[in-house]
């Protein structure tokens, strides 16, 4: 099966709004592949996801960096799928690892995140990674299948859903993986994903990298079989577009 490529850029918690509108203006001026080859979502923190949505080209999507795990209320603080919605912002990123690790989101919080924001119709870019020391002791898949079983427990259709292997030690640290250690680990997800979630899912399922990926490495990356996008933080900021170029022919 072709899988369309992938390219999301997430911002994490960075910009002003003469950035933001910069940044976008750069991204719109982009010459990109068609979107039934490439799709691209750009991630804003939460207080410009109306500024990009309204500036972006409509080719382009926008994402949300987190939302709440049920329906809003008394949660101060929280934004809901429900909101997002309302916006018209179709994605999320959830169980990124700075959540994880910073704010103790377990691997059944994620998976309940993760069934909840589908259930509201957003699709979600869900993230799994171990960190450097669970892959110096040799439990990386185990770490990567465990948080993946967590939402294969809560969901039933895959289809809304982009999984995003970012190893915690390539994120912001500038070491990116090899493409044969992302490769691995793609390889060994789609497997779990067969397995567990039947050969439909694993066969169209897009599995991302993040981790550090820049204009230089990430065309090896891309040629990896089973690296179907990117998740780009830092450099999204700067030479986002330069992923799109350099997508696989
Ligand atoms: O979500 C993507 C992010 O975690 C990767 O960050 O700066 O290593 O590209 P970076």
């Amino acid at each position: 099966m072709v899988r369309k490529f992938f390219v999301g850029g997430n911002w994490k918690c960075n910009g002003t709004i003469e950035e933001v509108k910069r940044i976008v203006a750069f991204l719109n001026e982009a010459e990109v592949p068609p979107e039934d080859v490439v799709e691209v979502v750009v991630s804003p923190p939460f207080v410009f996801l109306p500024l990009v949505k309204s500036l972006l080209r409509s080719d382009f999507q926008v994402a949300a960096q987190n939302c709440w795990v049920r329906k809003g209320g008394a949660f101060t603080g929280e934004i809901s799928a429900e909101m997002l919605v309302n916006l018209g912002i179709p994605w999320v990123i959830l169980g990124h690892s700075e959540r994880r690790l910073l704010l103790n989101e377990s691997n059944e919080f994620v998976g309940d995140k993760v069934a909840y924001a589908l259930s509201r119709g957003l699709k979600v870019i869900a993230c799994v990674g171990e960190t450097l020391e669970q892959r110096e002791s040799g439990s990386t898949m185990a770490v990567v299948a465990a948080q993946t079983q967590s939402i294969a427990d809560k969901v039933l259709n895959w289809d809304n859903i982009v999984l995003a292997y970012e190893p915690v030690w390539a994120i912001g640290t500038g070491k990116v993986a090899t493409p044969a250690q992302a490769q691995e680990v793609h390889s060994e997800l789609r497997k779990w994903l067969h397995d567990n979630a039947g050969v439909e899912v694993a066969s169209s399922t897009r599995i991302i990298y993040g981790g550090s990926v820049n204009g230089t490495n990430c065309r090896e990356l891309a040629k990896q079989l089973d690296i179907d996008g990117f998740l780009v933080g830092g450099a999204s900021l700067k030479i986002f577009v330069i992923y799109l170029i350099k997508q696989p022919e």
